[in-house]
């Protein structure tokens, strides 16, 4: 018997799945593994590879205590295969194959869809490693800096997570899609990664932050519909990986959370009351409110294309086949087949924005959309309450979801930050009150040119974190610069 709760670090790659006696999957991955290196040290944290790091690795699967902290280099971290306990019993929850026993191995008719949703999923994890590569020269603490890592060692590790599905999965084909996901390169105009958002930049810190709260939020919640389905060792790998999420959403939030907490305290220290005198904000070495919603406004819309179209005969399709629920499945109360149902979706019909209902099946990315932005609107409003505090009249906001959209209904329109349909010249004359500016590029990209890296200080334009990683105090060396 295989003990899939604590994890084994005797062999090359830690695991919970019995790999050392899986002669077959060991060796496949065995055999990716130094291309996998070698991607890290070409791709992963750019001068920081011989740093220690003070990151978590897991040492089991159960909810409590999963997390050992330690010093390590990068390179050296234990990346490894994580499935969370098979749930005895556990059935397909949804679709036409509702109730039957969950798969323990891919259904053929299936095969080409779950290939293809674990490909796309696995294609985000090393991009966002990708895009953030730079970012560790800029850090604004050592702390930051210790998270930025650790969300980089995890997103490697979800990379691991679905190469397994492949290798062990499906054959040969997995093989070679474990080779692709290594090849493509975030941003490459020759071997892009497969999904717009995961191709764009991320240049400086605000952005960071945007990211890991706006596009690994939609990553979660991708996640969690994969953690519903019918096959059950990606619902296993999925449900691990949402415990590592997690700590992405909390980077995400508490870093936009203390940007804006440090910009309200400059102010009211400084006697600014009204938020929109941009110049003497930014004169005290902080990001003003107005380009946080700027840059807020840029990462939500990018991170919407990621959910598809509105209508989309795929979602009908992989939930129909019990493949991919929806958010909780399992908690919501209905006949969770959803043949006979309809769901409102906003669309763009006879030259106007309107809500339509459409068959349930068809609207599932939307109604997917529709509990990320539920997801979304939560840490927006601990924002505010940080603001409101300082007294300073201002909200931030999410824009509408037909805004600067790329794909689906909203392609190609122009669109307010309140839904309503504008002029092209219109869009052209507010576009830089919508989106940062290349002014506003550049002014954030000279606040937060000079990394911070001395124990237990930040950089002006963010405030301390309230407690420290693992409860370590607030001068503790969370990276040991290497030399
Ligand atoms: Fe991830
Ligand atoms: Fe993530």
């Amino acid at each position: 018997m295989i003990d899939n709760i604590r994890v084994d670090y005797d062999g090359l790659i830690p695991n919970n799945v019995g790999l050392n006696s899986d002669d077959r999957v060991k060796k496949a991955l065995e055999t990716w593994h130094p291309g996998y290196i070698d991607w890290w040290m070409d791709m992963g944290p750019e001068g920081f590879q011989q740093a220690l790091v003070y990151l978590r690795t897991a040492v089991s699967v159960d909810t409590g205590g999963w997390a050992r902290f330690d010093y390590v280099r990068m390179p050296e971290y234990k990346w490894g295969i994580l499935l969370a306990p098979q749930v005895e019993g556990r059935k397909v929850p949804f679709g036409a194959n509702k109730g039957e026993p969950a798969w323990q191995e891919v259904p053929g008719e299936h095969r080409a869809m779950l290939r293809r949703l674990i490909v796309i999923q696995g294609d985000t994890e090393p991009a966002s490693v990708e895009q953030q590569r730079h970012l560790g020269k800029t850090a604004p603490s050592l702390y930051d800096m210790r998270n930025l890592f650790q969300v980089n060692v995890e997103e490697g590790r979800h990379l691991w997570a679905m190469v397994y599905l492949l290798h062990k999965y499906f054959g040969k084909d997995g093989r070679e899609e474990a080779e692709e996901l290594l090849r493509r390169r975030a941003g490459d105009k020759d071997t892009p990664r497969m999904l717009g958002a995961f191709n764009e930049e991320t240049p400086d810190w605000l952005s960071f932050f945007l990211f890991t709260f706006f596009t690994d939020r939609d990553g979660k919640m991708q996640l969690e519909a994969l953690a519903q389905s019918g096959f059950d060792p990606l619902s296993r790998t999925c449900r691990f990986m949402l415990t590592e999420e997690a700590h992405h959403m909390f980077v995400g939030e508490t870093g936009v959370g203390r940007i804006v907490q440090r910009t309200c305290e400059a102010m009211v220290e400084a006697g600014i009351e009204d938020p929109h005198e941009v110049d003497r904000i930014r004169a005290l070495g902080v990001v003003d409110l107005p380009t946080i919603q700027k840059k807020a406004n840029l990462h939500f819309s990018l991170t919407l294309d990621l959910f598809g179209s509105e209508v989309s005969t795929n979602a009908a399709n992989a939930f129909h086949a019990g493949v991919k629920g929806r958010y909780r499945e399992d908690k919501l109360d209905d006949d969770h087949t959803l043949e006979d149902s309809t769901y409102p979706v906003l669309r763009f019909i006879d030259g106007r924005i309107a809500s339509a209902d459409v068959p349930a099946l068809s609207g599932l990315n939307m109604r997917l959309r529709d509990d990320y932005l539920t997801d979304c609107l939560k840490g927006i409003e601990r924002w505010n309450r940080v603001i409101a505090k300082s007294g300073i009249d201002f909200k931030l906001r999410l824009p509408s979801v037909a805004f600067n959209r790329q794909i689906g209904e909203f392609k190609g329109l122009h669109v307010d930050l309140d839904g309503n349909l504008i002029s092209a010249e219109a869009w052209t004359r507010g576009r830089d009150s919508m989106l940062p500016s290349s002014g506003d590029r550049a002014f954030i990209e000279h606040l937060m040119s000079r990394p911070v890296m001395e124990a237990g200080k930040f950089a002006s334009w963010i405030a301390p974190p309230r407690v420290g990683i693992d409860n370590r105090p607030g001068d503790f060396e969370y990276v040991k610069l290497a030399g």
